[in-house]
């Protein structure tokens, strides 16, 4: 064979590389409103930055027909200047489904990644196992699970669920980081309507049982929804803003804003007098970052916490945040766990945490108790603890009993706690007090209405407040509301250089 002759046999292999699986199968995935895995990856990435590996792997195993690439377009790019890996699985050839080279080309960047400490960005887009592969393509999966774990906590993974995925694939997703899926066109079960109609004999379409939806509102299992391809894209590159490359470094810190001023007046007028009157955390929150912009996460599930990252004088941080707004801030059991793995996630890349506090307390309730409130609960008080990162709260107005402690309190570590005078820090509220601590006195008052009235306005006088708190040393600081933004910028400039540690040990026992 000449040079020019080697020359051309290795274009017409890319050639064929490029073209996935033929022009008939990509026109079918557009007609489906998705992009084919090129497509994706030269969206997301930085322009002409993707450098693809093993585009001319082929699957060894005998017969059917012979895809370069198998299934899987991999390698590395960059996002906003930062290295990244990225796997895109191509439907177009064989459903995406998944050989044991198809998933050793995913491990493979996931190797170097983990080398040279950059993210994995996977867009999911699958059949599942390949079935005509047997068990290697279960141990495919397996190499590819036992990687996420490994890597989680080292460098951030995300999985962009774009199709299908079902049976065991979901549980690489599962590990990861963050899953955002596309509204329409992607779904998440371990069993399908099929297989649940023949066990329990329930009907239920895909899009019920597993689409975004369902996932985004019902259980928790993704973070974000989107509407298109484009979307989950441009969506993904912001949240890789936020984080760092890896756990031995910090997120990128973005030039401080110089117009944006340190005080905000509006902020005076947010918490109502009224103790049991809602507000919208966000308006805090938006009141007190920089550009008013909240990059939320987990927005439509258990509402009655919010989290998510912001920026504060350029620097990335995750807010946890009690919703007056929804079931009155109260913490359950999902609203426990969202935010734990929220705090957790924060902690294992270095992203300082800012919680807004206003909690009546852990929702009672014997299906809330049934369910494992307490170990739940425990969840968000563990991860609070543990975390190293810098932590500042600031209580917007209620603080009582054990959610108080939970909610990054002086006792658990936090670095620095803040207080509006609107704030209430006790054991519990005053109505709940007067009938624990005085129910014989008001009834044998001779007016027992208006002996209760005058128990509260004490209680409240002597309890609800934030001086008590003050008075010890729990709280640092009893703050304006309009100084937040100040005070917060400060407090995590002196935290910068923050050191402190957990004990040696193998890793903790988080009650799961
Ligand atoms: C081999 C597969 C495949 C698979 C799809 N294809 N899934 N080939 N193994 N798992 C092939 C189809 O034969 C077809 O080939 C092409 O991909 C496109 O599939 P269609 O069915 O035409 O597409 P569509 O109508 O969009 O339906 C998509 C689908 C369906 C819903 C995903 O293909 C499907 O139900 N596939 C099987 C899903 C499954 O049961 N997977 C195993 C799950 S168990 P041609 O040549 O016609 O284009 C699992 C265990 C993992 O994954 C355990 C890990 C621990």
């Amino acid at each position: 064979m000449s040079l020019q002759q080697k020359i051309d046999s290795l274009h017409s292999k890319y050639d064929a590389a490029l073209k996935g699986g033929g022009p008939q199968r990509i026109e079918k995935q557009h007609q489906g409103g998705k992009l084919t895995a090129r497509e994706r990856i030269a969206a997301f990435l930085d322009e002409a930055s993707f450098e693809e590996v093993d585009a001319l792997a082929t699957n060894p195993s005998e017969g059917g027909e012979k895809f370069f690439g198998d299934g899987v377009v991999t390698g590395f790019g960059r996002v906003d200047g930062r290295p990244v890996a990225v796997y895109a699985q191509d439907f177009t050839v064989v459903g995406g489904s998944l050989s044991l080279t198809h998933a050793r080309k995913i491990t493979k960047i996931m190797d170097i990644a983990m080398k040279v400490g950059c993210p994995v960005i996977g867009f999911n887009d699958s059949g599942g196992a390949r079935i005509q592969e047997g068990v290697n393509s279960l141990a495919g999966y397996a190499e590819i699970f036992l990687r996420n774990t490994m890597a989680s906590g080292v460098i951030p993974q995300i999985s962009l669920i774009m199709g299908p995925c079902a049976g065991g694939a979901v549980y690489s997703p599962a590990i990861t980081d963050f899953i955002t899926m596309v509204r329409n066109t992607s779904y998440m079960f371990v069993t399908g309507p099929e297989v649940i109609k023949a066990v329990t004999h329930e009907d239920v379409t895909k899009e019920e049982l597993g689409g975004a939806s369902t996932h985004g509102i019902k259980s928790g299992v993704c973070h974000f929804t989107v509407p298109s391809d484009l979307a989950a894209l441009a969506h993904t590159r912001e949240l890789l803003s936020f984080l760092p490359s890896n756990n031995l470094g910090d997120a990128p810190r973005k030039a401080p804003l110089m117009n944006m001023a340190l005080e905000n007046p509006a902020l005076d007028e947010i918490v109502p007098e009224e103790a049991s009157k809602p507000y919208d955390i966000r308006q805090i929150i938006k009141g007190v970052v920089d550009d008013a912009h909240f990059f939320e996460v987990m927005e439509a599930y258990a509402q009655n916490i919010v989290i998510g990252f912001a920026r504060l004088d350029g620097r990335s941080v995750g807010i946890v945040a009690n919703q007056p707004a929804h079931l009155a801030g109260v913490l359950d059991i999902d609203s426990s766990e969202k935010a734990a793995r929220f705090v957790r996630c924060c902690d294992c890349f270095n992203i300082p945490l800012i919680v807004f506090e206003d909690v009546p307390g852990f929702l009672p309730g014997v299906n809330q108790e049934h369910g494992g409130l307490i170990k739940n609960g425990a969840k968000l008080l563990y991860a609070f603890c543990e975390a190293t990162v810098p932590k500042v709260t600031v209580i917007t107005r209620k603080a009582y009993g054990g959610a108080y402690i939970v909610m990054a309190s002086k006792h658990i570590r936090a670095d620095f706690n803040f207080a509006y005078p609107t704030a209430e820090i006790a054991v519990m509220g005053a109505d709940g007090a007067a009938n624990v601590l005085y129910a014989k006195e008001i009834s044998k008052a001779s007016d027992p209405v208006a002996k209760r009235a005058e128990i509260v306005v004490d209680y409240n006088e002597k309890f609800a407040n934030p001086y008590v708190a003050a008075g010890l040393g729990y709280v640092d600081e009893v703050i304006l509301p309009r100084e937040t933004r100040k005070k917060l910028v400060r407090a995590l400039n002196l935290l910068e250089t923050k050191r402190e540690s957990m004990p040696p040990k193998k890793h903790g026992n988080i009650p799961l």
